[in-house]
């Protein structure tokens, strides 16, 4: 007993490799009997190809119209940022977003992209060390949401945080808090940090976006299965699955899924998974919020509502949030109301 314990104190985090956490969540996943897969695994190379292609089709709303946003009120934005800020973006992907937001930031001490695709990393760096020669590009590879603390020569400056891409709405309700919780401490003390919000809406727009004509969506979700298959040893006939997008509006949220078209079985590294026809699997979920909901969620973190923008549709909306700490010297005095 005393033996075992010992050693696994030893090693507390070798035994997570990247691999074998993707190998446990997928057999814990599948061996549900409501079955899922865990989201962040998407962003392999051709999944976070895939993606970037998503944000460019027509059914697509959120990437535009946030992008319209941010260049709209970018000055905005950019004027509460001080000389010497470092810039924390949780999600990087391609930090196309990012450049609107840094053109107007010369003297930022460091942009901090944090993704998990190492190769969506070294391409942003590139273009973004070419635009921008004098600025520091410091990535980190790996899951956000589990970020603990910045490089130690990172501490000092004020950080602003930037959690564009309603990524906040693949997370649920309770883990958006406790995940806005997390990011407050990261960028503490007296962090800030500017959020993109999908907002509530008809369903059958938000179903159009998230199963569109030329099917990419479709494939992005698929992708998870292609990854298992070569990554864990899989067995997945991709003939055998479709993809399906549905509104559930007692949750306020799309589903993803990933549908058996039969009854099959598949194998991933050596342990057999049956699916039956109709079965699904669930790969995602996207929380929409009015802007009152998620004032309550992120207020529910520590977070004080700062300025929101949106767009003339009311399509999406970005949160600028302000820590409790340094917000205290912001919140405006009520005037003669
Ligand atoms: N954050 C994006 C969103 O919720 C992610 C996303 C877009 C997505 N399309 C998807 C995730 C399709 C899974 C499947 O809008």
């Amino acid at each position: 007993m005393m033996r075992t314990s010992n050693k696994a104190l030893r090693q507390p985090y070798v035994i997570t490799g990247p691999d074998r956490e993707f190998a446990a969540s997928v057999i814990e996943g599948l061996s549900k009997p409501r079955k899922s897969l865990p989201c962040q695994f998407f962003y392999d190379a051709r999944g976070s190809e895939l993606f970037e292609e998503i944000t460019c089709l027509p059914e697509y709303y959120p990437t535009r119209t946030e992008i319209a946003i941010l260049d709209a009120h970018a000055a905005e934005i950019a004027s509460g940022v001080d000389d010497g800020a470092v810039l924390v973006e949780f999600g990087s992907g391609s930090s196309r977003k990012t450049e609107i937001l840094l053109a107007g930031l010369p003297r930022l001490r460091a942009y901090v992209p944090i993704d998990v695709s190492a190769s969506a990393l070294a391409e942003a760096k590139r273009r973004l060390t070419k635009r921008f020669p004098a600025l520091a590009v410091r990535p980190i590879a790996g899951d956000f949401s589990r970020l603990l603390a910045l490089p130690p020569d990172l501490a000092q400056p004020r950080k602003l945080g930037f959690f564009p891409g309603s990524t906040i709405g693949n997370f649920s309700p309770l883990a958006a808090t406790n995940l806005l919780g997390a990011m407050r401490r990261l960028l503490s003390p007296d962090g800030w940090l500017i959020v993109g919000v999908d907002l509530k809406k008809d369903a059958r727009k938000l179903i159009r976006a998230y199963n569109d004509a030329a099917g990419v969506t479709a494939a992005f979700n698929l992708n998870l299965l292609t990854r298992i298959n070569r990554e864990l040893e899989g067995s997945f006939d991709l003939d055998g699955f479709r993809h399906e997008a549905i509104y559930d509006p007692r949750e306020g949220r799309v589903e993803m899924h990933i549908v058996s078209m039969r009854n099959q079985a598949a194998r991933i590294r050596g342990l057999w998974f049956r699916f039956s026809a109709g079965e699904t699997i669930h790969t995602e979920n996207s929380y929409k919020y009015s802007i009152g909901q998620f004032q309550d969620i992120s207020g529910a973190a520590g977070w004080l509502p700062g300025r929101v923008w949106t767009d003339d549709q009311n399509l999406f909306s970005v949160h600028e949030l302000i820590s409790n700490s340094a917000g205290t010297a912001v919140i405006p005095v009520a005037g003669s109301a």
